[in-house]
């Protein structure tokens, strides 16, 4: 039988937490730009429907992560500035962030966007057990691997891969991918 994802953090707990945090919150500090800058935002969206950030933002993909964070009432202007508008359009495909500042720590827990206090123990996954890890548990925050960017696992606009599948097994989360 298959083990299951050990959740130690209620899910509800950490909603209301999560819709408390977000009203306030901007991970690009942008808010001023939010209230002044709202317009040419929206002309950006609306002339590039086919650019697949802004269709991952349209979708309402309840499997990515963008779906989320449009629902707690974050915009384009939220997370980017205006030289990420000047890139709309420009995407054939999805690509990696092309610069650090997007998907960084710094990003994600600015401004009490996300409090890694409340992240740190919230997800660990059954994996093989071995002798360095005689319980098979495997937390995905809190591990050898140090304060990594939350952009090597989550995908803001796609596909989330957790990397440490590379080189142990564990139980992936549904929706999640792993490097074969
Ligand atoms: C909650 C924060 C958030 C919101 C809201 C958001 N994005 Fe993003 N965006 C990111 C992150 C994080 C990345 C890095 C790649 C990833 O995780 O998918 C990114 C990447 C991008 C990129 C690629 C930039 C690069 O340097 O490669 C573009 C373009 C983009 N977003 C456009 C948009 C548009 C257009 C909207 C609104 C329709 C939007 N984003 C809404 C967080 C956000
Ligand atoms: C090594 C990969 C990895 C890194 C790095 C990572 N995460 Fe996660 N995170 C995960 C996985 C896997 C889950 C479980 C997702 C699921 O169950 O769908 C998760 C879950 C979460 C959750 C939901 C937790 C809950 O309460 O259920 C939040 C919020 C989160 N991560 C935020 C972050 C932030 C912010 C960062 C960066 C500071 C980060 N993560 C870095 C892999 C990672
Ligand atoms: C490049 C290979 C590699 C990656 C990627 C990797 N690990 Fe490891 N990990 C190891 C090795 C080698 C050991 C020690 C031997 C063993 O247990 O297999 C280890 C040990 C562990 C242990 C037990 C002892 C300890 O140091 O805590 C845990 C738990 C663990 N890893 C979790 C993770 C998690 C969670 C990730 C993803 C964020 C990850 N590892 C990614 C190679 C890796």
């Amino acid at each position: 039988m298959k083990a299951k994802k050990v959740t130690l953090m209620l899910a509800t707990f950490a909603l209301a937490v999560a819709l408390g945090a977000v009203a306030a919150c901007s991970p690009s500090g942008a808010s001023d730009l939010a209230e002044t800058g709202g317009s040419d935002w929206d002309a950006v969206v609306a002339a590039n429907p086919d650019d697949p950030y802004v269709a991952s933002y349209e979708a309402e993909d309840p499997a990515t992560l963008i779906t989320m964070h449009k629902k707690l009432g974050n915009t384009c202007e939220s997370c980017h500035d205006e030289e990420i508008a000047s890139m709309v359009g420009t995407f054939d495909e999805l690509v990696g962030p092309s610069e650090d500042t997007l998907a960084t720590r710094e990003f994600c827990l600015n401004d009490g966007c996300h409090s890694w206090e409340k992240i740190v123990d919230s997800t660990i996954l059954d994996g093989d057990k071995t002798v360095y890890n005689p319980e098979g548990l495997y937390n995905v925050h809190d591990n050898h691997r140090g304060d990594v960017d939350c952009g090597q696992c989550h995908s803001m606009h796609g596909q989330p891969t957790l990397n440490c599948v590379q080189c142990h097994y564990m139980d992936l989360p549904e929706g999640w991918d792993g490097f074969e």
